[in-house]
């Protein structure tokens, strides 16, 4: 660790406050642009801040063109790497191109022009990259919609993206069975008002899915004699690249814009200056294309630099075993790595003594990278024992599309000294500040809303999707000048930051974020149901897990076997409206919920009291019976 590399870097960080046009302005030379900006930073219409206008790009062009042209076509762009399909491929640069352009083709000509949406429901193969990377190069926007949701959560991104074209599978393969998405996507568009007047459909060997009126078959279309390549269309910088969708508090979900000039500079910057990645080398990032990880980390980021990305389609255990990533280290020469800790939990809870890892040469791994949820001490100690460098803890979430808080990875490893339980400092552009209830900054140590000062750095959302009252709304209203990130924490003496959880009710489930809103739209549905909550109480492998708690329609009166038998259907409800990733087991019937006088129900003081902590009852409940009579159920699970 090298005092000039630390100076260096605050300097580095200091200067992106200090004079964010210069910063930013060079960054701008790591990309190719078609016109120039002539803004870097827009501050005309705030709190909208815009990045680099008057600029005119293409991000596919800077994915994938510019390194053809510089020599980098015959170089591995995709390594395709599925144990659950049985089948591995490699995509050049110069033919992952080729496949990319054809595809643009395929969607042009279907109709699909500048600003056209188009969601795509896939899993993880490589056609979802070629997909995302299709569209923008003609300057349609995507929205990848994560496989493991069901129908409704489908339905709803459908319908407030109105898409012009789909894109999905037939299929997607998890360990234990074959999932058909075909299926899943004809009930969402059957529920959604707004109807795509294509689909294209890749049909896989596992299960073929059957075609309707509107549905195209992806290999007929992207047949050299049915289609033209597609050239580069050129966008305005601040041109949507695309919408992802998140969890919020309820059950609409907010949908992430993500502009095209700033998130390719940023990403590009952040790969080599961040995650000390260069061009030519390979990386591997084991997230999913549906998550914003795998936007910017398995697709954009590395494209972006010229390195070799890997599109890992299976579980880090059981496909087969908990030395699948060591196995692709080695067998891919893999420099840096980059998941969830939730994965890492996984692999140490099936072997504990890491001899899986000992099977392996990971000479070239230079750096563990973990994100997604809070990275425990535990865990960070183990992978850093058991692998032998540096593990380093990066907090973001899909709003920001990058970064917030990490640890660089310099030539000599991780700058600064790791702390467990922080992701070190605020990356270069983010002003991170933590309030209290009044705004006001805390001192150090002190726990508080984590806010980022305005404006947010290139590559962080400008606004949600033709939604610019919510954007204010969730995140700018509640302390003027600030971005709330809806996590709690605080900033060590040292300028540490350490992310504690959400101050919302959103969970996060093995690194995915999902809305109680969602689960508890599902479960009041249930015609048995007269009131829900849903409670993240800590899991130790998924980190959190929700839990439900329903209160029955008057009248009805249940036995033990009646009990069950309603568990069982809101569990599978649950499955069939949200997705089996929200992987909600326990349901408990109760006679009533703990609400303060105003009506809200006090979803964190369950929390506390399921996780076995001690519980702030606010002065303002209604019947402090009610919770009383609930403890003995949170607290017995
Ligand atoms: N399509 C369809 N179904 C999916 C899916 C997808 N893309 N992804 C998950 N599911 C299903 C699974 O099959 C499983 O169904 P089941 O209940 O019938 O078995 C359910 O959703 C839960 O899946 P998962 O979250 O993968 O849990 P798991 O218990 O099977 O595996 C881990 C646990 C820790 C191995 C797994 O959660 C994992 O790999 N986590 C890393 C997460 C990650 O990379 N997050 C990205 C943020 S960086
Ligand atoms: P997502 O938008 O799905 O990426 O989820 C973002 C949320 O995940 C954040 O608001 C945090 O609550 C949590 N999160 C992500 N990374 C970290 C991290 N390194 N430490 C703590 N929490 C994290």
């Amino acid at each position: 660790m090298s005092t000039d590399a630390q100076e260096n870097y605050r300097d580095t960080v200091a200067q992106s406050l200090a004079d964010p046009r210069a910063f930013w302005g060079e960054a701008a030379g790591l990309i190719d642009w078609i016109t120039p900006p002539t803004q870097v930073l827009d501050e005309t219409n705030p709190p909208f801040y815009r990045w680099f206008t008057g600029g005119r790009l293409n991000v596919c062009y800077n994915a994938l063109d510019r390194h053809v042209v510089h020599g980098r076509a015959d170089q591995v762009a995709l390594i395709y790497d599925s144990p659950v399909a049985g089948s591995k491929a490699r995509y050049t640069y110069a033919q992952l191109l080729d496949l990319v352009a054809r595809f643009a083709g395929v969607l042009r000509d279907l109709g699909v022009t500048q600003g056209d949406r188009v969601v795509i429901y896939m899993p993880m193969v490589p056609e979802a990259v070629i997909a995302m990377l299709a569209c923008a190069r003609i300057g349609a926007v995507h929205s990848v919609v994560f496989g493991g949701f069901a129908p409704a959560e489908l339905a709803a991104r459908i319908e407030d993206a109105a898409p012009r074209v789909v894109v999905c599978a037939s299929c997607g393969v998890e360990p234990s069975r074959v999932v058909p998405y075909k299926p899943m996507l004809d009930e969402a568009i059957e529920r959604s008002a707004h109807k795509p007047e294509h689909c294209v459909v890749l049909q896989r060997e596992q299960l073929t899915a059957e075609l309707g009126e509107r549905d195209l078959d992806w290999k007929q279309v992207m047949h050299p004699d049915a289609v033209a390549p597609a050239e580069v269309v050129p966008v305005e910088a601040t041109h949507p690249l695309y919408v992802l969708y998140t969890s919020g508090t309820t059950g609409k979900p907010k949908g992430i814009v993500r502009d095209s000039a700033g998130y390719a500079v940023a990403l590009r910057w952040s790969m080599t200056n961040l995650y000390g990645v260069q061009p030519g080398e390979t990386w591997l990032c084991g997230s999913d294309v549906g998550w914003v990880v795998g936007h910017s980390y398995i697709v954009y980021a590395p494209l972006l630099a010229g390195a070799t990305t890997i599109l890992f389609e299976g579980k880090p255990v059981g496909t087969p075993d908990a030395g699948v990533y060591w196995r692709m280290i080695q067998e891919h020469g893999v420099v840096a790595a980059f998941t969830a800790p939730t994965a890492i939990r996984a692999i140490k809870k099936q072997d504990p003594r890491g001899e899986l890892i000992g099977d392996y040469d990971l000479a070239p791994l230079r750096a563990l990278f973990l994100a997604g949820e809070r990275l425990d001490p535990d865990t960070w100690r183990w992978a850093t024992e058991h692998l032998g460098v540096p593990v380093i803890d990066n907090w973001w979430q899909t709003e920001t599309g990058w970064p917030i808080a990490i640890n660089p990875l310099g030539p000599d490893g991780a700058t600064f000294e790791i702390k467990p339980g922080s992701p070190t400092l605020p990356t270069a552009g983010y002003d991170v500040q933590v309030l209290d209830e009044k705004g006001e900054p805390v001192p150090a140590g002190t726990e508080g809303a984590i806010c980022l000062r305005l404006p947010l750095p290139p590559g962080t959302l400008p606004t949600l999707w033709q939604d610019d009252e919510r954007y204010v709304s969730s995140y700018l209203s509640t302390f003027e000048g600030y971005y709330l990130s809806g996590d709690g924490g605080f900033v060590d003496e040292d300028g540490y930051v350490y992310v504690m959880g959400r101050t919302d009710d959103v969970l996060n489930v093995a690194g995915h974020r999902l809305s109680t809103g969602s689960l508890e739209e599902a479960l009041a549905g249930h015609p048995s149901v007269a009131e829900c909550a849903v409670i993240g109480v800590s899991d130790a492998l998924k980190g959190q897990v929700p839990r439900a708690l329903v209160v029955l329609k008057a009248g009805i009166e249940l036995d033990d076997a009646g009990r069950e038998q309603l568990q069982a259907e809101l569990v599978q409800r649950v499955r069939a409206e949200v997705g089996a990733v929200a992987a909600l087991r326990q349901v408990d019937v109760v006679d009533a919920l703990p609400k303060t006088r105003s009506g809200k129900i006090l979803r964190k003081t369950m929390r506390q009291l399921a996780d076995g902590q001690e519980a702030m009852v606010p002065s303002t409940i209604e019947d402090r019976s009610v919770l009383d009579a609930l403890e003995q159920v949170l607290r017995g699970r």
